[in-house]
């Protein structure tokens, strides 16, 4: 929609700047000065009815079809209704990560928003709806390619919507400064073809193997010994914190505090060790775990896939 009027604005002004330039380089070369030029001034006219109509009404009919065309597109988004059936996404900015809802599956994640591939035929769409939230302070929804920016604000609700027509990973980022690792806020929107999505959802769903090698145990132990339960979310778990991100299905995202590192054995044993080392100013605390009980939790947050 915005595209056919661009083009047709486009259209408009380069006609009017082709007819403007070729009427102005005309008159350069055919007025110049003559070799036998008298110094006289040339004979001066003023008034004509006809040419001041012209400049007059045909701008001001230009301007008019210009305003018609814009209001008739802005009216077309403004009231573009979203399909009955579109996904629906929460999201939740907190200080520095995203809180990814999709209540009607029952799925929460953080800092990656799975979406299936959408269709530009209006009867095949499968658009995603995004209700924006904030726990804390403002923030802003921001993926370029997707869509334009939205505010996340404190007891409010703002919506978005996302409409991809290509798979692939879309880089976004927090684009309100929020605080210290503001710059450490970035999003991905992971888009599946539909059966891709089926599968992702699935695998949300599933249930993760429980932890069976002696130091998974003991790490599971030790994980819900600390005081990780206070502020993470393990599905089907005591561990029911909603301060940090919910780590139900950890192991199935691509990084590591909302984007700070790719998520991998390393970056996980040094984030458990010591978050402040990765992301400084973030608020999970250093837990002051042995090397040997760092390796046990990372090896209980392995199983979790
Ligand atoms: Cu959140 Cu900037």
């Amino acid at each position: 929609m915005i595209h056919v009027t661009a083009v047709l604005v486009l259209l408009i002004s380069a006609f009017i700047f082709v007819v403007v330039t070729g009427m102005l380089v005309y008159v350069v070369v055919k007025f110049r000065r003559p070799e036998n030029d008298d110094g006289n001034e040339p004979p001066q006219i003023y008034g004509s009815t006809n040419i001041e109509l012209a400049w007059t009404v045909i701008p001001i009919l230009i301007t008019v079809v210009l305003v018609l065309v814009t209001s008739r597109t802005i009216g077309e988004i403004q009231n573009m209704k979203m399909p009955e059936d579109a996904l629906k996404v929460r999201i939740v900015g907190h200080q520095w990560w995203w809180e990814v809802h999709y209540p009607d599956l029952g799925i929460i994640t953080a800092n990656e928003i799975h979406v299936p591939i959408s269709d530009r035929d209006a009867a095949k769409a499968t658009p995603t709806h995004l209700t924006l939230q904030a726990a804390d302070v403002m923030h802003s929804f921001w993926v370029p390619q997707l869509a334009g920016k939205t505010d996340l604000i404190p007891n409010k609700d703002n919506e978005s919507w996302i409409d991809p027509y290509e798979t692939g990973v879309y880089f976004g980022n927090c684009a309100e400064y929020c605080g210290t690792q503001h710059a450490n806020m970035l999003l991905r929107v992971i888009v599946h073809t539909k059966e891709g999505f089926e599968k992702w959802v699935a695998n949300q769903k599933a249930e993760p193997a429980a932890p069976s090698t002696p130091e998974e145990i003991e790490g599971h132990r030790l994980f819900f010994a600390n005081s990780c339960v206070n502020c993470h979310k393990v599905s089907d778990s005591v561990a029911v914190g909603v301060f940090g991100p919910d780590l139900s299905k950890l192991m199935t995202r691509q990084t590591i505090g909302a984007g700070v590192a790719p998520l991998n054995g390393e970056t996980l044993w040094s984030w458990v060790r010591d978050p402040q080392v990765l992301k400084p100013g973030c608020f999970m605390p250093d837990m002051k775990l042995h090397d040997k009980e760092v390796d046990a939790v990372v090896a209980y947050l392995e199983t979790l896939k």
